[in-house]
């Protein structure tokens, strides 16, 4: 955990944001007994005080999110078929063809044909989907731990539903994986990381600030990404009702976290925002697939600076966090401690987000239509 007034090599490792080398020095495995402990002390605390909707807003999401429950095995339609290497290349067309945009010249990858990319963006969607799940599970745990922790009963009622959900998640990425890709991967050592700070923490808002706003802010963002571009019926209907659960819970965690923060004194602010800093650069270089290129017997290292390099590429990571900084702002940890956020986001270049609507507002929107009457879009 961090202390205060910490350098950047002392929040994340090293000194240089962009220190492809170092980032990718770091490199996951998986434990052979399938297990992963991560230990943690905390206290679970018992409330004597049961009114129910002393916290209105916290009673209104979850009066919400009762009526809000779908089931994973029958609200999906599992009967359609997916031809994997038919969309990866339905989508190269879309975008240009393989590899377009990229100057290649003297990489790695210079001489591959189609065959090497259909087999990239296939690994590369195994990939995708596998952190997805690997995700969702240290959201089902933090969020039982949150139940323990929290001391108001309006959030443990509502904290309780999102175990559940979480729970569906899980089952329903695990499920697409086996059904319908060709393959999973190991967590990605940078997710891991994060998921095993906020895990070990003891204090119960870190827990709400590192997986409620940070990792569920990111994943919303790029559930939202996938959305959009997928071709693949089953994926785009999944995808819409996991982010109406997923906005919800990003607005517990904004609901419940703005009455605590008013109370910290600027010190106590500056951990949380050096928290948040950690948790962001874990999440972008969690981006960099790694794994995908190793897996294709490509050094990760001579071609992540090169694809890095691509417009786009910067546009992409950036528009992850276009949910993280508004929220962040509405939290007021942009401009606590002298605005330390503020330069740190200004410095990964995400900073112009920070008027976007926060996803307390945009809850409503996003989640307004019953699971039974969401239709396929
Ligand atoms: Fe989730
Ligand atoms: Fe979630």
């Amino acid at each position: 955990m961090t202390t205060e007034m910490s350098s950047t090599e002392d929040i994340i490792g090293r000194s240089e944001i962009d220190d492809f080398e170092a980032i990718l020095s770091v490199v996951g495995s998986e434990e052979a007994d399938g297990r992963h402990v991560v230990h943690s002390e905390y206290d679970s605390i018992f409330t004597w005080d049961y009114e129910k909707g002393s916290r209105p807003k916290l009673n209104k999401l979850y009066e919400k999110a009762k009526g809000a429950q779908w089931n994973g095995e029958t609200d999906l339609p599992w009967e359609i078929e997916v031809d994997q290497e038919k969309l990866v290349r339905e989508d190269a067309e879309a975008n240009g063809g393989f590899g377009a945009g990229f100057d290649l010249t003297g990489t790695p990858v210079e001489h591959w044909g189609d065959k090497e990319w259909v087999q990239f963006g296939v690994e590369s969607q195994n990939w995708t989907l596998s952190q997805f799940l690997h995700g969702e599970q240290g959201a089902l745990i933090c969020t039982a731990k949150i139940v323990e922790s929290v001391p108001w009963i309006d959030a443990k009622y509502y904290a309780s539903t999102q175990v559940m959900d979480e729970a569906r998640h899980v089952e329903v990425f695990g499920k697409y994986l086996d059904q319908k890709l060709s393959g999973h991967y190991p967590v990605n050592a940078h997710l891991r990381m994060l998921l095993d700070d906020i895990i070990a923490d003891s204090r119960w808002d870190l827990t709400y600030l590192g997986m409620q706003i940070m990792v569920e802010g990111l994943a919303l963002a790029a559930f939202g990404f996938m959305h959009q571009m997928t071709r693949d019926p089953l994926l785009k209907q999944l995808l819409r009702y996991v982010m109406a659960d997923e906005a919800r819970h990003v607005a517990f965690g904004v609901l419940s976290l703005q009455e605590y923060y008013e109370g910290l004194n600027a010190a106590e602010l500056r951990e949380r925002q050096e928290f948040a800093f950690e948790a962001a650069v874990r999440m972008r270089d969690r981006f960099l697939q790694q794994e995908v290129w190793d897996r294709m017997g490509v050094d990760p290292k001579a071609i992540v600076p090169v694809v890095q390099q691509a417009p786009e590429r910067g546009e992409f990571q950036a528009l992850l966090f276009s949910k993280i900084v508004p929220n962040c702002k509405k939290l007021g940890l942009l401009d606590a401690a002298d605005g330390w956020l503020r330069t740190k986001f200004t410095e990964l270049g995400v900073i112009e987000f920070e008027s976007w609507v926060d996803t307390s507002e945009e809850y409503d929107a996003l989640a307004s239509v019953p699971p039974k009457d969401r239709v396929l879009s």
